[in-house]
C-alpha cells in the first residue's frame, strides 16, 4: 500500500473515531430502520422477497456488458475515492489492522468485482457447436427467484462478493451481513448503487439469522442460498431446504463455505526461519479469525528444537492493541463475546488435558476489549480432541506424495507457504468435506453457481415426411 493511501485512510480513521453510524434495512428502495420493525422482521423479510421477484425479469434481461460495467464502476470506487472510507470501516467495525483491511476490502474486494465481471463476459463465448442444419445457442439466464446471501464478519470482501456475484449473472439478491460487520457492509452496498445498482437488485437486510434462515427457506421463489459461517450453521439450513422442497418452484442452489482446520506441516528440508515466519502471520494476524488460519503445525522431530526456540523468540515480538489507533499492534481483539467465550472455553480445555502444554500466550483478558493471547500449545497426541488426524510423509518427493495424499483432504494447499492470504484469480478458494461445496470463488468456475442456461436451437431446414426411408 502506498503511504498516499496509507495517509487517506489515516484522515478517515479519524473522521470516524467516536462516532457510531445509524444503518438501516434497505427494502424495496427505501431505508426502513430496525425499531419501527423490530417485531415484524420475518414480515419486513416477505415484503424484500416480493420487491427483489419485481425487478428480477428486467434485471435478468439486461445486457450482461450493462451489468457488468456496473462492477467495473464499483471497483473503481473502491480504489479510488471511496478506498479509505472502507479500509477505515473495516479496521474500526471488525478490528483489523491496516494491512489486513488493505487485502481485504480494497485488493480482495477490487479484484472480485474486476475478475467476476471479466470471467461473465467471457462466459458468453462458451456456446454449443452449430451446424448447417441448425443455430444453436446458449443464454446465461439467472435463476428463476430469489437468491440469499448470508456472509461472516471476517472478510469484507467476501459479503460484497456474496451478494455481487449472482447480482452480476442477473440474479436479485437478499443480502444479510453479520451483525459484527455491518459498517463495512453498508458501505459496501452503498458504493454498488452509485457505481449504477437498481433499487431491489440487491436487498441489504440485516436481521437475525434464525429469523432470516426461516423466512427465506420458506419461500416458494426461493432458488439459491450462498452461505459463509459455521458448519451448524449450513447444515440447519441444508435441512430446512429439504424438508421445503415440495414448495419450491425449482431446486435451490446451495453453496456454502464453512471454515477448516488447516495445517503447516514441516518437511525435514524446510527452511526453518521461513516457516517460522509463515507460522506467525498464518496463525495469529487477524487474531487466527480466517478460516484459512493455520490451526496446527506438524515439525519433524528433527527440527523441532530450532523451530521451537524461533516460534518463541518471535512470539514475544507480537503486539496487541486497537489497530485505529495504534499502528504498532499486529493484532487485536477477537470479534465479540461469543467469540471470546469460545476460545477461552478451549484454553481451559488445554489447562485440564494431560496431553496438552501451553508453550506461549494463553491468557484472555476482557476488561478493555475481547483480547486473547496468540497461544501456541504442543501436544504429542494427534488424537488429541484439539487436533485431528494427519498422514505422516515419507520419501524424497515430497510434492508429488503430498499431492496423493490430500486429494481429497484439502481443496487448497501451498508448499513453501503460509495457509493464508489467497488471491483472486491466482488462488480460487474452497475447500469439501466439512469445509463446504467447494464452489471456488474468485476462479472463472464459481460463476458457473449462478446462472442457469438456456439453449436455443433454430433449425434451418423443414421436416417433410414422418416416416424413416427404412419404411418406405
Ligand atoms: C407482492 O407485490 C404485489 C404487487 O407487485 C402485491 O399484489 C402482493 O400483494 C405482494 N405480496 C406480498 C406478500 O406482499
Ligand atoms: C458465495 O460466497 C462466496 C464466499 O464464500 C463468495 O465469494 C461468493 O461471491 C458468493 N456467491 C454468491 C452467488 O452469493
Ligand atoms: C471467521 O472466524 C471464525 C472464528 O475465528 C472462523 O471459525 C471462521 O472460519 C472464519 N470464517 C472465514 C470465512 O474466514
Amino acid at each position: 500500500m502506498s503511504s498516499w493511501n496509507f495517509f487517506f485512510c489515516f484522515q478517515a480513521l479519524l473522521d470516524l473515531q467516536d462516532k457510531t453510524e445509524e444503518i438501516p434495512c434497505v427494502v424495496g428502495g427505501e431505508d426502513v430502520w430496525t425499531e419501527d420493525v423490530r417485531y415484524q422482521v420475518s414480515a419486513l423479510l416477505n415484503k424484500a422477497i416480493n420487491a427483489s421477484l419485481g425487478v428480477r425479469k428486467e434485471w435478468d434481461l439486461k445486457p450482461v456488458q450493462d451489468r457488468a460495467q456496473i462492477f467495473f464502476k464499483a471497483a473503481d470506487l473502491l480504489s479510488g475515492p471511496r478506498r479509505s472510507e472502507i479500509l477505515a470501516k473495516t479496521m474500526i467495525g471488525q478490528g483489523k489492522t491496516v494491512i489486513q483491511a488493505e487485502i481485504d476490502a480494497a485488493a480482495e474486494l477490487i479484484d472480485f468485482f474486476r475478475f467476476n465481471a471479466k470471467y461473465a463476459l467471457e462466459l458468453q463465448h462458451q456456446q454449443p457447436i452449430s451446424t448447417s442444419v441448425s443455430t444453436n445457442t446458449m443464454s446465461y439466464r439467472g435463476l428463476e427467484g430469489f437468491i440469499a446471501a448470508v456472509s461472516p464478519f471476517n472478510f469484507t470482501a467476501i459479503g460484497g462478493n456474496l451478494a455481487g456475484a449472482p447480482a452480476l449473472m442477473g440474479n436479485v439478491v437478499l443480502w444479510k451481513p453479520s451483525d459484527t460487520a455491518v459498517l463495512s457492509s453498508y458501505a459496501v452496498y452503498q458504493v454498488l448503487r452509485e457505481a449504477g445498482l437498481p433499487p431491489n437488485v440487491i436487498q441489504f437486510v440485516p436481521a437475525d439469522g434464525p429469523v432470516f434462515g426461516d423466512t427465506v427457506t420458506s419461500s416458494p421463489h426461493l432458488c439459491g442460498i450462498n452461505f459463509t459461517g459455521s458448519v451448524p450453521t449450513f447444515r440447519r439450513l441444508w435441512k430446512q431446504v429439504a424438508q421445503n422442497l415440495d414448495v419450491y418452484r425449482t431446486f435451490p442452489r446451495l453453496a456454502g463455505e464453512c471454515g477448516g482446520k488447516n495445517f503447516h506441516f514441516v518437511h525435514g528440508s524446510a527452511d526453518a526461519e521461513s516457516a517460522v515466519n509463515g507460522v506467525i502471520r498464518s496463525a495469529f494476524e487477524y487474531s487466527g479469525q480466517k478460516c484459512s488460519a493455520c490451526s496446527r503445525l506438524y515439525v519433524p522431530d528433527s527440527l523441532w528444537p530450532q523451530i521451537k526456540g524461533r516460534l518463541l523468540e518471535e512470539h514475544g515480538k507480537i503486539t496487541a492493541g486497537n489497530p485505529a489507533e495504534d499502528f504498532s499492534s499486529f493484532l487485536s481483539a477477537v470479534i465479540d463475546e461469543k467469540s471470546f467465550r469460545r476460545i477461552k472455553s478451549w484454553i481451559d480445555h488445554v489447562m485440564m488435558s494431560p496431553d496438552l502444554s501451553i508453550l506461549a500466550g494463553g491468557k484472555c483478558d476482557d476488561s478493555v476489549g475481547y483480547f486473547v493471547e496468540p497461544t501456541i500449545i504442543e501436544t504429542k497426541n494427534p488424537k488429541e480432541k484439539i487436533m485431528t488426524e494427519v498422514k505422516v510423509l515419507k520419501g524424497k518427493n515430497v510434492i508429488k506424495e503430498a499431492t496423493d495424499i490430500l486429494r481429497n483432504a484439502a481443496g487448497n494447499f501451498y508448499v513453501n507457504d503460509k495457509s493464508t492470504g489467497a488471491v483472486v484469480a491466482q488462488q480460487p478458494f474452497g475447500g469439501s468435506r466439512a469445509s463446504g461445496t467447494n464452489d471456488k470463488p474468485g476462479g472463472p468456475h464459481y460463476i458457473l453457481r449462478w446462472t442457469s442456461p438456456q439453449v436455443i436451437k433454430e433449425t434451418h431446414v423443414p421436416l417433410n415426411e414422418w416416416k424413416y426411408p427404412y419404411m418406405l
